[in-house]
């Protein structure tokens, strides 16, 4: 039997929060050390052999429901990230894009993502999204109402896949870790006919190891796509 080949990879990153709690410390603690589980999974991503794309869930719409204090944060965190990433994109050639409403954060960090996306628009490794104020059914109205504010009528299926932030229209496999098997509104389009996985380790205690036991049980599935196999 054939491999499965994995080429877009979507990762709810789910469980900081417990992860800090586990350990009597504050959530902001959790957010911290998953920031650096980011890097290490993406550093991973770059150099395997047929990944092209990483999408990791890092804000969604429904996330500025949490307290003001832990939301400034994680725009703190992120902010602080992405400024001390750039160094580690340009050497592993990984390009940085964002999904989501960006614009409904502060003007600096909204200058910060545009910066970065520019800076390492030229790598072609790997393309390492960030899905921010990110929320699939939001995407998915947007998408139609550019389409038709272009004049568009009636849209095909090709029309609103081609109308998405993402660079691609299918997701081959989400994972999502600390045992929720929920999707949260992410990539509603994308997952239409993606292998899930989900796993109890919280994200903070997720490794390159797990992540390539669970490439591995995906590249043994099979994927009918409502065929015959
Ligand atoms: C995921 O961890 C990170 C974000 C949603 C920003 P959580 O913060 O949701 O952690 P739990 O689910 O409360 O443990
Ligand atoms: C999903 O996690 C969003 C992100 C990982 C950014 P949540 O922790 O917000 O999801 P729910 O609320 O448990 O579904
Ligand atoms: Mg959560």
């Amino acid at each position: 039997m054939t491999k499965q080949t994995l080429k877009n990879l979507a990762i709810i990153m789910d469980g900081n929060g417990r992860w800090a709690k586990q350990r009597g410390l504050n959530r902001t603690k959790g957010h911290e050390k998953g920031a650096e589980v980011i890097r290490d999974i993406t550093t991973y991503c770059a150099k395997h052999p047929s990944i092209e794309t990483v999408t990791f869930y890092a804000f969604s719409t429904e996330n500025w429901k949490r307290p003001k204090l832990e939301v400034e944060f994680l725009m703190k965190l992120l902010d602080r990230y992405l400024q001390k990433e750039l160094e580690t994109y340009q050497k592993n050639n990984v390009r940085f894009m964002a999904i989501g409403d960006i614009k409904a954060f502060s003007p600096k960090l909204q200058e910060r993502i545009r910066i970065t996306e520019k800076a390492t628009s030229r790598n072609s490794d790997l393309k390492h999204i960030l899905a921010l104020n990110y929320g699939g059914r939001a995407e998915i109205t947007h998408a139609v109402n550019t389409l038709m504010a272009k004049g568009k009528k009636a849209v095909t299926e090709a029309d609103i896949s081609s109308a998405l932030q993402t660079p691609y229209s299918d997701i081959d496999l989400l994972v999502r870790t600390s045992g929720e098997e929920r999707v949260s509104n992410y990539l509603l389009w994308q997952i239409s006919y993606a292998e899930f996985y989900f796993t109890e380790t919280l994200w903070p205690d997720f490794t390159i190891e797990e992540l390539d036991e669970i490439i591995e049980d995906f590249e043994g599935r099979t994927r009918r796509f409502g065929g015959l196999s």
